[in-house]
């Protein structure tokens, strides 16, 4: 097996274990952000032409936002894309590895970056009428808590249950209902699976 494939399974490793048990992150989180930092030069070579169909067409579905939260953001493909899409959204994108913010922060203009842990984010409670991932571990508390009441997330997967980092969207949505997210969509396009959740409109049941 070479060194991508190992990555890859690493990846999922970590997502399957995360998910299920969040506090093994302390684990998996030097390895994965040395992993990152290590692709960031690449990363941008290794995404296909379409890897945010299933996160683009979602958009399409939703009125504008305020304040947008790409977590995971990598290169800040999907920021880039909200701003694109929301030219008037203060948009943000956070990773774990420097490495990645340094790329995205040459590359794309008009969003604030930033390095920060998807799992302790360093923002308020319901700050954002969107927080978006792409190809990334949801941390769900953490994504509930910053979601502002009748607020949306969007977690997406570029190829879909081939995705290294992969959830599939029936426990997406088990889990973001048990957090006070009332209405779910899934989301395909490409090879990519999306899914667009909307909190209720009234106070968080987290905390
Ligand atoms: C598979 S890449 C996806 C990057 C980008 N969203 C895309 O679709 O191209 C996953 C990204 O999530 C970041 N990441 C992993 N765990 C994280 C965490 N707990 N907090 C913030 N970023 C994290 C990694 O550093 C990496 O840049």
């Amino acid at each position: 097996m070479n060194r991508e494939a190992i990555g890859r399974r690493f990846a999922r490793l970590a997502t399957d274990a995360v998910v299920r048990y969040p506090p093994l992150w302390r684990l998996f989180r030097g390895p994965l952000r040395r992993q990152f930092n290590g692709l960031a030069p690449v990363w941008n070579t290794l995404r296909r032409p379409d890897s945010l169909a299933s996160f683009e067409e979602a958009l399409e579905r939703i009125e504008p936002p305020r304040r947008v939260l790409d977590v995971g953001t990598g290169t800040g493909a999907g920021a880039e894309a909200i701003k694109r899409r929301f030219p008037s959204a203060e948009v943000t994108g956070v990773d774990l590895a420097p490495a990645m913010i340094e790329q995205a922060r040459a590359s794309v203009r008009g969003v604030r970056f930033e390095v920060a842990d998807a799992s302790h984010l360093p923002y308020e409670d319901e700050s954002f009428e969107l927080v978006t991932l792409s190809n990334m571990i949801p941390f769900f508390d953490e994504l509930a808590r910053v979601v502002a009441p009748g607020g949306r997330a969007l977690i997406a997967f570029s190829s879909g249950a081939e995705t290294p980092i992969y959830v599939a969207p029936e426990r997406l949505e088990t889990e973001l209902r048990g957090l006070g997210f009332t209405q779910f969509a899934v989301v395909a396009a490409g090879r990519g699976v999306a899914l667009l959740a909307q909190r209720g409109a009234t106070q968080n049941t987290s905390g």
